[in-house]
């Protein structure tokens, strides 16, 4: 099979920016790269045309935004919806896998903490808007809008739905959770603190559901892919433990926050088996200390 991976955005012109793939087993046999922006309509037309499977993965993660409408949340949908209008071109697509996050599921108000939440449950956009959580807002606008121009348009999609990704980081610039976990082990709070209760998952688990739910036939919806939910506060003192060396914060300011879990079940149900959380930090402080950022 060829892997093309779409490369976005400004990073064609810059080399450094895609070395780290080449590196890859097997990348010079199978990996393609090719130019595309998420803005523009018909961009993805030439990489899609001929793929069985499309794993649409880029979408603005920042923190803070001058123009969150125009950087995070605009991106995140008409780019999910210009890559499902190339993939609509395309006679031989059997499936498509969209990156979606569980902060389409777990931003709402009215969580009952004795009910696990599944995929049944969408975050509210209002309260998205009404505390600027622009990231989640542009996460469940584009996941919606994949749902409905797939059912307009007879495409199988399937949407996978990581927690807070954790584990080794290839490219050679962090992105920004992974820079927010490279500050808690530096001792800051400030991010952490307003992440409150939160799920984690290995970064090789979120790759390996992305082609589990696209190989099984009988996958189907939305997929939750999260290990362990937990509270800053227990986190912090998890890692304060496990890594004593470093100036992990002794606590976090208590938020006012629901307490929720995931279930996992769906994704479960189809052999699916996740790394705990010693397995992530452990492999996500290796490749810190490897790249000499600790
Ligand atoms: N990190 C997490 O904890 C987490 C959790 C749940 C879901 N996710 C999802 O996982 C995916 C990857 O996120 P990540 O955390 O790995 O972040 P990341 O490294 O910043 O990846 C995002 C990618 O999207 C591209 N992108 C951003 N804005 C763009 C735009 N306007 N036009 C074209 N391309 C654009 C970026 O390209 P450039 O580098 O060229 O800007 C980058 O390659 C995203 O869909 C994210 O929502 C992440």
């Amino acid at each position: 099979m060829v892997c093309i991976v779409i490369c976005v955005h400004k990073c064609t012109g810059d080399a450094t920016k895609v070395e780290h793939l080449w590196r890859l087993e097997g990348a010079k046999e199978r990996l393609k790269l090719m130019k595309a922006d998420l803005m523009e309509e018909g961009s993805f037309d030439e990489a899609i045309m001929g793929c069985q499977g499309v794993f649409h993965t880029a979408s603005p993660v920042a923190g803070t935004a001058l123009d969150p409408m125009g950087e995070i949340v605009e991106p995140a949908v008409q780019g999910t919806l210009n890559v499902l209008r190339s993939c609509k071109k395309n006679p031989s697509l059997r499936r498509v896998v969209l990156t979606s996050s569980s902060s389409t599921v777990r931003i709402r108000e009215d969580i009952d903490p004795r009910v696990p939440l599944d995929e049944s449950s969408w975050s509210s956009t209002e309260l998205c808007q009404r505390f600027q959580v622009w990231y989640g807002l542009s996460k469940i606008l584009a996941e919606r809008a994949a749902w409905d121009f797939c059912k307009e348009n007879n495409i199988d999609l399937i949407t996978v739905l990581p927690a807070f990704l954790i584990g080794p980081s290839l490219p050679p610039n962090l992105c920004s959770t992974a820079s927010d976990v490279l500050g808690l082990f530096k001792g800051e709070t400030k991010k952490f603190e307003f992440h409150g209760r939160m799920g984690y998952v290995h970064i090789d688990d979120v790759a390996g559901c992305h082609i589990l739910v696209y190989e099984q036939e009988a996958a189907y919806g939305r997929y939750l892919c999260s290990s362990t939910v937990i509270d800053n506060n227990e986190l912090a003192s998890f890692l304060a433990s496990r890594y004593p060396s470093y100036p992990i914060p002794k606590g976090f300011k208590e938020l006012e926050r629901p307490y929720y879990e995931f279930n996992t079940a769906k994704i479960q149900s189809l052999g699916f088996k996740f790394k705990p959380l010693e397995d992530m930090f452990d492999d996500c402080v290796a490749s810190l200390l490897q790249q000499g950022r600790l």
